[in-house]
């Protein structure tokens, strides 16, 4: 029977998911198809019943089911336990299995768009879920020095706490005034996606030499967060990697081959109609 992969989510049209791993499955020229599954808040648990029974092989969770199908699962690996969040369900030996690969996808974009880059001081702008993945997977990626800004300090506090090994907590105003002393920066709040969030979370005036400025939004391509940082010198990144490693990492747990990451990116950008990093 011919495999089937998916994203499960509300809403789930806009989902750029279905063309990515359908391109790539043929790529490899695997028989199998990937779809999007419209499944409401409140009604996972008779769509996760029916993914088991219609045989699905593995599938992505996205907004907003990622926390509340951790109980669902048979087996929660290590990163996705500790994030509590699951984007990824891989069925092995006949067991469910959660994994989160979104945190792990922000770090291979980095490593493969800048290879060279400093591990050294991080800093994180967000506390709320996409900055917690990254955060826990920086850490175990080996970044030691992990600094965490948020607007609502309590939240930037709560996640410093989390994180524990010395990574501290500051206001958006003390990130602004340290900016300068960062080898990477994440933007990872939902500031600059669209006209109704325009602008930035803080001014970029001076940044660090060789520092990378990553922001996990993708569309826009550049955000203004973006601009400013490359206006002050920065190196920079946008969400584009995040997004196809991520998918990247999910499609490796399914079938067990890496897909070709960079010329999707490349493909995707010039969709969206601007140039690389
Ligand atoms: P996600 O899962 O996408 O991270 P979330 O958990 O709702 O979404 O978190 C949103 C993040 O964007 C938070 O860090 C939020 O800051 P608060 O914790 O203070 O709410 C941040 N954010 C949203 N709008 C913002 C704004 N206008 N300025 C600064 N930060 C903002």
């Amino acid at each position: 029977m011919k495999k089937w992969y998916a994203v499960i989510g509300d809403p789930i049209a806009q989902s750029s998911s279905p063309r990515m791993h359908d391109a790539w499955l043929e790529q490899l020229d695997l028989d199998a198809t990937y779809v999007p599954i419209h499944i409401r808040e409140g009604e996972l648990n008779e769509g996760f019943e029916s993914m088991k029974r219609l045989g699905a092989s593995g599938w992505n969770v996205t907004v907003p089911h990622k926390e509340a199908i951790v109980p669902l699962l048979d087996r929660i690996d290590p990163l996705a336990q500790r994030m509590q969040a699951v984007n990824t369900v891989v069925i092995e030996d006949g067991a469910y299995v959660g994994y989160n690969t979104d945190g792990i996808g922000f770090v291979r974009s980095l490593q493969e768009a800048y290879p060279e880059h400093e591990k050294g001081n991080v800093l994180l702008i967000g506390a709320g879920g996409a900055a917690k993945g990254i955060a826990f997977a920086m850490q175990q990626e080996g970044y030691a020095s992990l600094t965490v800004a948020n607007r609502s300090v309590e939240r930037a506090d709560a996640l410093a706490r989390a994180l524990g090994n010395g990574a501290r907590s500051c206001t958006l105003e003390e990130a602004e005034r340290q900016f300068d002393t960062f080898d990477v920066v994440v933007q990872t709040t939902s500031v600059g996606m669209n006209f109704a969030t325009a602008g930035t979370p803080l001014p970029v005036t001076r940044v660090k030499e060789g520092a990378v400025v990553a922001d996990i939004i993708y569309n826009p391509l550049e955000t203004e967060f973006l601009r400013q940082a490359k206006r002050a010198g920065a190196r920079t990144l946008n969400g584009l990697g995040m997004f196809v490693h991520q998918g990247a990492e999910s499609f490796e747990k399914w079938t067990g081959i890496r897909p070709d990451t960079k010329s999707m990116i490349q493909r995707l950008t010039d969709e969206l109609g601007g140039t690389t990093c």
